[in-house]
């Protein structure tokens, strides 16, 4: 076959599939058998790869999934994607419509609409062309997710029209794919996802887009970020305007005139909600006029215009067979319901966190009892309450030990605290704990190393503190169960990879009392360096306006322990940075900057520069500028004498650029 010929087949293949596939997957109306679409699909692929000139970014081919990415670059969303407000009774939904007529009167109409249990997701088009899609991160600044997102079937390559504009919507595991994909995982012995939503943010947060492809995700989508010149005028015109366009929306909406309407709405939800093929976890209210919303405008938060009614969580009944006690990194003694396993929200439930003794004894819960369980949030299992006249005179009474489970010292009730803890600082349960907590994706982020491999470390003493883990070696680690060896040269490499990480993780991951993620983060910012940190008066801490008495006094006590300092050594001699990176977000405009999303290393004398100017210049067009040279890095900058990070980088085969080549970029 010819170019010629090639690209008429090609033409006519994608035309073909973009029509059943927009059958099949938008309107759920599929006119051809699937074997036909795969046959068609395979032939698409067969001739791209012949030639490989004709590939282009809307082939449906795409839709495989394609090249592995090395990270998600972050994208700013150039409107916020915000939140709803809660409404939890018909009370809340009446006060909602209260404040609606206050504010434009009696004409106006609700649209409801289910609210899907996913993920939040912005997708881009530019002419028609779906040219990026993004998570809703922290509502400011998301992740470029476009190669896992052009695996979702119904989510179109080309649109109908060459209309340029942003899209939201929720992207979702059907409830089918969802039972599918953790029956697999079992069956493999892997881990299951708790439910429809975590399994859709973790198939899509998967650096591999066949991952993703294989997952069987959808979407529907649910509003326009800015409807500009579209001439619509209302949210539901909107909605018509978006299936126009090709895009999946949900049918189920309605146009209410009043709050009962919309009431009745959400009640008929209720009952039919079990029988839909994915999840819901609410019902989401709006007003319908664009100039209404307006007027009413939006919080820092969630739109005025909107509300979404939370259907109640499920609660079932089981029996509590047992309260485990567990110790913390800080040594509370929490008690946890076994429970026989149950069935709830999706997915099966075993164990509840009673949090305290004084909850306990305010439940009056008793070793034996029949108890109502719910998922908080739909996530956390939780004893809602006991049913005592159920009791058959059988159960027990519970009592918190006077000593550690663990290391058997005597547990103190802090002044002011409900909690017991151990007080011992050798508590090996505590110790064990802190390692957990540094190596969690929280804190250092150390993919592969869990609870149960450091657990396993710990226990045959191949760590005793968070130094030990730069220590660790492949021998070592082959050795523990269920470690081959690949997994070992991922754990080393994850490892390796840690170092990296800006100051925060590394202050958070240390585990200073009182010290949490967002006080880890204002620390980094505002020291730079652990040093500089380290050696920072108790009035320095307190003069940063988030750092209040208690913190100060427990950063400066850290800091003064023999055994901090050693650590710290020790840590920064195994390699790892011991400096604020400061990353700062790559916006959609210069997402397609040289240094988006790179990591950058300076190394020797820069001359038109200084080496600050240097990095603030590199960070304003999103890249990282990191301390030291490892697998991580995609680019160094080698000044005059550049010495040892430069041998380190050509060994590594890492793209190096002199001064001058570095300004030429910076000045583009
Ligand atoms: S409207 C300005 N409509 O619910 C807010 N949201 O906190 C626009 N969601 O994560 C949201 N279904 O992704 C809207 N039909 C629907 C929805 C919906 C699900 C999600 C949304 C966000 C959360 C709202």
């Amino acid at each position: 076959m010819d170019l010629q010929n090639a690209e008429q087949r090609i033409t006519e293949i994608r035309s073909m599939l973009n029509h059943y596939g927009y059958e099949y997957y938008v309107l759920d109306k599929p006119s051809v058998p699937d074997a036909e679409y795969d046959k068609l699909m395979q032939e698409l692929l067969e001739l791209e790869e012949m030639f490989p000139a004709l590939k282009t970014a809307d082939s449906p081919s795409v839709r495989v999934g394609g090249a592995v990415i090395d990270l998600f670059v972050k994208v700013e969303h150039r409107t916020p994607m915000l939140s709803l407000g809660n409404a939890f009774n018909e009370q809340d939904l009446r006060e909602f419509d209260r404040r609606i007529r206050q504010a434009v009167g009696e004409e106006f109409s609700y649209v409801c609409e289910l609210k899907i249990d996913g993920l939040a997701v912005s997708l881009r088009y530019e002419d028609g062309l779906f040219v990026q899609g993004a998570t809703r991160g922290d509502g400011t600044i998301g992740e470029d997710i476009t190669a896992n997102l052009k695996t979702i079937k119904s989510i179109p390559l080309r649109l109908r029209e060459n209309a340029t504009l942003e899209v939201r919507g929720e992207a979702y595991m059907p409830k089918r794919s969802f039972e599918a994909l953790n029956k697999k995982r079992e069956e493999r012995g892997e881990e299951l996802f708790a439910n429809p939503r975590n399994a859709a943010a973790g198939s899509l947060r998967q650096l591999d887009p066949k991952i993703a492809a294989s997952r069987r995700l959808d979407v529907f989508l649910y509003g326009i970020g800015n409807t500009g010149e579209s001439g619509v005028a209302a949210h539901s015109e909107g909605l018509d305007y978006l299936d126009r366009l090709g895009f999946k929306t949900n049918q189920e909406r309605r146009k209410c005139a009043t709050i009962e309407e919309a009431i009745a709405f959400v009640n008929g939800w209720v009952e039919r909600r079990p029988h839909l093929p994915y999840e819901i976890d609410g019902i989401v209210i709006k007003l319908d006029s664009l100039t209404q919303q307006a007027e009413l405008g939006t919080t820092a938060k969630s739109p005025r215009w909107a509300i979404a009614y939370k259907f109640p969580a499920e609660e079932v009944v089981t029996t509590l067979l047992d309260i485990e006690l567990s110790v913390g990194r800080t040594g509370v003694i929490t008690p946890t319901a076994i429970l026989e396993p149950v069935k709830v929200a999706g997915s099966t439930v075993q164990r509840a966190s009673l949090h305290n003794e004084d909850l306990i004894r305010e439940k009056d819960i008793k070793l034996g009892d029949k108890v109502v369980v719910k998922k908080a949030g739909d996530i956390i299992p939780e004893v809602v309450n006991v049913l005592a006249d159920q009791r058959t005179g059988n159960e027990m009474d519970f009592h918190m030990p006077t000593h550690c489970p663990e290391c058997e010292s005597e547990l103190v009730r802090l002044e002011g605290e409900v909690a017991l803890r151990c007080i011992n600082p050798k508590c090996p349960a505590q110790i064990r704990e802190g390692l957990i907590h540094f190596v969690s994706r929280v804190a250092m982020n150390i993919d592969g190393l869990g609870e149960k491999v450091i657990s396993q470390l710990f226990a045959e003493k191949l760590i005793a503190d968070v130094a030990d883990i730069y220590k660790l070696t492949g021998e070592q680690l082959l050795a523990l169960e269920r470690m081959g060896e690949k997994s070992a040269a991922n754990l080393l490499k994850a490892i390796e990879v840690s170092k990296d990480n800006s100051l925060e993780k590394l202050l958070f991951g240390l585990g200073i009392r009182h010290v949490g993620a967002k006080a880890a983060k204002t620390l980094a910012q505002e020291f730079g360096t652990m040093a500089k940190l380290a050696t920072a008066t108790n009035d320095d801490l307190i003069a940063i306006n988030e750092i209040g008495a208690k913190m100060a006094d427990s950063i400066v006590a850290f800091f003064e322990k023999d055994e901090a300092k050693e650590l710290i050594n020790e840590l920064a001699a195994a390699g790892v940075n011991m400096e604020y990176k400061g990353a700062k977000p790559v916006s959609v405009e210069d997402s397609d900057s040289i240094f988006a999303g790179k990591t950058v290393v300076l190394t020797g004398k820069l001359e038109q520069l200084s080496r600050n100017e240097a990095k603030e210049k590199i960070e304003a067009l999103g890249g990282n500028v990191a301390g030291s040279v490892s697998k991580k890095t995609h680019l160094v900058i080698a000044g005059v004498e550049a010495g040892s990070k430069l041998a380190k980088a050509q060994e590594l085969g890492i793209e190096v650029w002199d001064e001058e080549k570095l300004l030429e970029e910076i000045n583009k």
